[in-house]
């Protein structure tokens, strides 16, 4: 079933808030609309993508009525140096919305998977643009099934706990949770966000991973200052990873 936006609407009036049957990527629909002037938490979501986008230019699966797919303007006062640690920030606001609107409890998994027992129910694309950011969320709501080289990786909300869950409460809890967790940082900086986002997951420190796409093995030793991710590899170095992401070895 489509999503109810005005109900969506109702809750946050001051909000502009579009929402589209099928687009192409709400990834564009955002960028369009902050180059037209919309201001910070405009809106653009859909019902269906036929061109999701993920990082590293993967595709991101988007069958209809069944995710979340939206993205964010944020207009952020915030130092270029700080901007990767925006994606952690929305990480955290998805677990928390997740928390509230479906009672369930899931892991991040650096820089930007929402995880359940590592696969995926959520995925995070930021994309900075001088003085504005599009942050794009994709969520697996109600999918009972993905394409078959999904399936080992990913799993939905409705997977997870057998039940339907409204798209709309989820989306009602999010809203706010970017709201705070953006204010967290342009207020009391990133430090605050690196330590919620190292509580809140289990991937930052003593977890046996390999770093994609580089291949790197070892175990996670907590961040650095910046947001990057410390990996104490099996010959004793330490190696700081810049990008890309980590699965369990
Ligand atoms: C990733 O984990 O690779 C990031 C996935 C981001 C997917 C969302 S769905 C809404 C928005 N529109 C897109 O095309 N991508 C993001």
């Amino acid at each position: 079933m489509p999503l109810t936006v005005d109900a969506v609407r109702a809750r946050f009036p001051h909000r502009l808030i579009q929402w589209k049957h099928e687009t192409t990527s709400t990834m564009d629909d955002a960028l369009l609309l902050a180059r037209q002037g919309a201001p910070h938490g405009t809106v653009a979501g859909a019902d269906a993508q036929t061109r999701g986008k993920g990082r590293h230019d993967r595709a991101w699966h988007s069958a209809p009525d069944t995710g979340l797919y939206l993205s964010v303007v944020l207009r952020l006062a915030l130092e270029p140096a700080h901007l990767p640690v925006v994606t952690m920030a929305l990480g955290l606001a998805v677990v928390e919305a997740i928390a509230k609107a479906a009672h369930l409890r899931l892991d991040l998994r650096w820089p930007n998977d929402v995880v359940r027992d590592d696969r995926k129910v959520a995925g995070i694309l930021t994309q900075h643009h001088g003085d504005f950011t599009v942050a794009g969320i994709g969520i697996n709501v109600n999918q009972i099934q993905f394409p078959d080289v999904l399936q080992p990786v990913a799993t939905s909300l409705q997977l997870i706990t057998g039940r339907e869950h409204a798209r709309e409460s989820i989306l009602t809890a999010l809203l706010p949770a970017i709201d705070d967790q953006c204010d967290t940082l342009t207020r009391h900086g990133r430090d605050v966000i690196l330590q919620r986002f190292a509580q809140a997951s289990s991937y930052v420190r003593g977890k046996r991973v390999v770093i994609e796409p580089d291949g790197h093995r070892g175990i996670t030793n907590g961040l650095t200052p910046e947001g990057f991710l410390q990996l104490r590899q099996d010959t004793g170095a330490t190696l700081t990873i810049l990008a890309g992401g980590v699965r369990p070895e």
